[in-house]
């Protein structure tokens, strides 16, 4: 979660860049740095460890002066906290910077093919790769933007890309792939703006233009051009954000849960930032305050958690025994608090929280640690109560604010941070080697950019389903081992902001009850994705169907047979089995919102309900 801004035009761009960059510090504090164009000198570079104010020191020591620069604060995911790996990053000329906010899925193969051309790097990061890939282009090309374009053609995964070249210096490029990095233009007289997020230029200009995926912007002091990666012009007018701060912070969005939807690729990646080592095939929870040897102690994990958060648990009891090889237990935080638990000294409380401070969840807490027990918490609110009564460690989302009362962003990331979770104690364990940790975090990479797939899949058809199913009164979620959990949190969803009643079921259950709720009016939502239980779960649709039930499917991409099977199929990539559930459970949030913003609900702030629910 990494900040980015840049100016030109006549202000002291590194000032701008600064005061910029003091806005966007929530988004990563790890190093921070900016390259300006110096007319006499070139480009300069000034970079620090640690926090922002670290960068003004160095520059009130070693000033810079020009009128177009960019700047970075980083959340280090490739690469250790150094100085050499703090962006922005310069290709082999020097000539060519480069500040990103993302992930390049595919860094390693790049890099191998750079290093075998000759190419040195002087940094661990994957950011270097594409400096050094734009530099390699720019040596043919002989112009900033075509070689930006090949470059970032080759490029897997979501970024956002600003680059700058001092043979160029009337131009900015910027450049977005994926929904993970967010990239706003800002427009002003004679000036011009970028940034990944509206606060950071808000003090100079309220007409913004917010980049699509696979856009680039040549940002000049006159204005921007946008086209299509593909070169493509595009034509988009600024909008005038309002100062009203909550409309501010909602954007171009109707509600905070259509926006927290969206925001779920970037915060998937968030999740992984500073704790994967693609490389080395390993993972680093360095907020887990349990090491190895205390984490080989455990022989039994306790999940405990409330609403969504409990189904992140039930998805995260496969992960930790499949991967880790330790059993787990999952309980609801008001159940397990007052049963009494009989916890013994091998084992580890995991508190699965979106708030931090649901009062259920940290009574459960109180209670392990009344047993001698170490808890930790998976939890999105920072210093939230369950982060300072984990005496294992906090471990955080980083999701950013979850306003919408129906849970969506914090869930997937609760699942990511569990998989995480699961490795390190695999790791810890030996029960997974680095080849294996390798392989699974190559699938976490590319998790952000197939959930932005998935939501793309997911719109037209749950639009069009919304519409024919807005009037049932009750609805049927059914799914099978990990997609037996996505079954109950889409029912959830769906009734807590919809209103319409929905359960949720493990499939091979629905013989035993449920079934006789099924008619020709029953929507029943079938998780089948294509892992090694599918066969049982198509028999089980197709017994939905001999009732005459109406058949929702989630299944894979292509998925012929499930297609033919099913009444409607809503189709999302696959992933490693245990990571489906990240991907399965989207189009059951767009669903849920598409049928209750046609019911006339309020989405946000449905009856009853609270976000954090401090009372018993
Ligand atoms: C409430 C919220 C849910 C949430 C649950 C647990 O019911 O409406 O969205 O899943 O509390 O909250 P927590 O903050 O502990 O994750």
């Amino acid at each position: 979660m990494c900040g980015i801004v840049g100016y030109i035009g006549p202000r002291e761009a590194a000032e701008v860049v600064v005061g910029g960059l003091q806005r966007l510090e929530y988004r990563g504090y790890d190093s921070a740095g900016i390259a300006i164009f110096e007319p006499a000198a070139g480009l300069q570079l000034r970079r620090s460890v640690g926090k922002l104010s670290n960068l003004v020191a160095r520059l009130s020591r070693e000033p810079v002066t020009g009128h177009v620069g960019m700047g970075h604060t980083r959340w280090a995911t490739h690469g250790n906290v150094t100085e050499e790996n703090a962006h922005p990053h310069r290709d082999t000329s020097g000539q060519i910077v480069v500040i990103q906010n993302g992930i390049v899925e595919n860094y390693l193969e790049l890099k191998a093919r750079l290093l075998e051309l000759g190419y040195q790097f002087h940094s661990q990061t994957d950011t270097e790769v594409i400096a050094q890939l734009v530099g390699h282009y720019y040596r043919e090309e002989g112009a900033l933007e075509p070689a930006l374009r090949r470059a970032l053609a080759e490029l897997r995964g979501g970024n956002a890309v600003v680059a700058l070249c001092a043979a160029e210096p009337d131009r900015i490029l910027a450049a977005r792939l994926g929904n993970a990095g967010g990239v706003v233009l800002g427009l002003a007289q004679g000036e011009s703006f970028v940034a990944s997020d509206v606060p950071a230029i808000l003090d100079y200009t309220r007409d913004l233009i917010f980049l699509e995926d696979r856009e680039l912007a040549v940002i000049t002091r006159e204005g921007v051009t946008i086209s299509t990666l593909a070169g493509t012009p595009v034509e988009r007018r600024p909008v005038a954000v309002p100062w009203d701060p909550v409309a501010a912070a909602r954007g171009d969005y109707k509600h905070f849960m259509q926006k927290e939807i969206h925001e779920q690729p970037r915060a998937l990646m968030d999740v992984l930032r500073g704790r994967i080592d693609q490389e080395a095939g390993r993972v680093h929870l360095d907020d887990l305050r349990l090491d190895d040897e205390a984490l080989r102690r455990v022989r039994r994990i306790y999940v405990t958690a409330c609403g969504t958060a409990w189904h992140a648990g039930l998805v995260a009891k496969y992960m930790i025994e499949r991967l880790a090889r330790v059993q787990v237990e999952v309980d609801y935080a008001s159940e397990f608090r007052y049963r009494e638990p009989v916890l013994g000294d091998d084992a580890l409380l995991v508190a699965i929280t979106q708030s931090g401070e649901t009062v259920d969840t940290l009574a459960a807490m109180e209670e392990a640690r009344a047993q001698g027990v170490p808890s930790v918490a998976i939890v999105n609110a920072i210093g939230s109560q369950a982060a300072r009564l984990a005496d294992g460690g906090a471990l955080y989302l980083h999701a950013g604010p979850e306003i919408g009362v129906a849970s969506t962003k914090a869930f997937t990331s609760m699942l990511a941070a569990a998989y995480l979770f699961a490795l390190r104690l695999g790791q810890a364990r030996r029960t997974l080697g680095p080849a294996q940790i390798r392989a699974h975090l190559q699938a976490l990479v590319e998790l952000p950019g197939k959930a932005a797939e998935a939501i793309e899949r997911a719109l037209p058809v749950c639009a069009e389903l919304a519409e024919r199913y807005h009037r049932a009164s009750d609805a049927l979620f059914l799914g099978r081992q990990v997609s037996y959990p996505v079954a109950l949190e889409g029912a959830l969803k769906l009734k807590e902001i919809s209103y319409i009643h929905a359960e949720g079921y493990p499939a091979g259950e629905m013989k035993h009850g449920p079934i006789a709720l099924i008619d020709e009016d029953m929507p029943v939502v079938c998780i089948a994705p294509r892992d090694g239980i599918f066969p049982k779960m198509l028999s089980n649709i197709e017994q939905v169907r001999a009732r005459h039930g109406q058949v929702i499917a989630v299944g894979n991409v292509g998925d012929t047979e499930l297609a033919a099977k099913a009444s409607h199929l809503i189709d999302v990539p696959d992933t490693l089995p245990l990571l489906q559930p990240v991907l399965s459970v989207i189009p059951l949030q767009i669903l849920a919102y598409d049928v209750a913003l046609r019911r006339g609900c309020d989405v946000d702030q449905p009856r009853n309900l609270a976000k954090s629910v401090t009372v018993e």
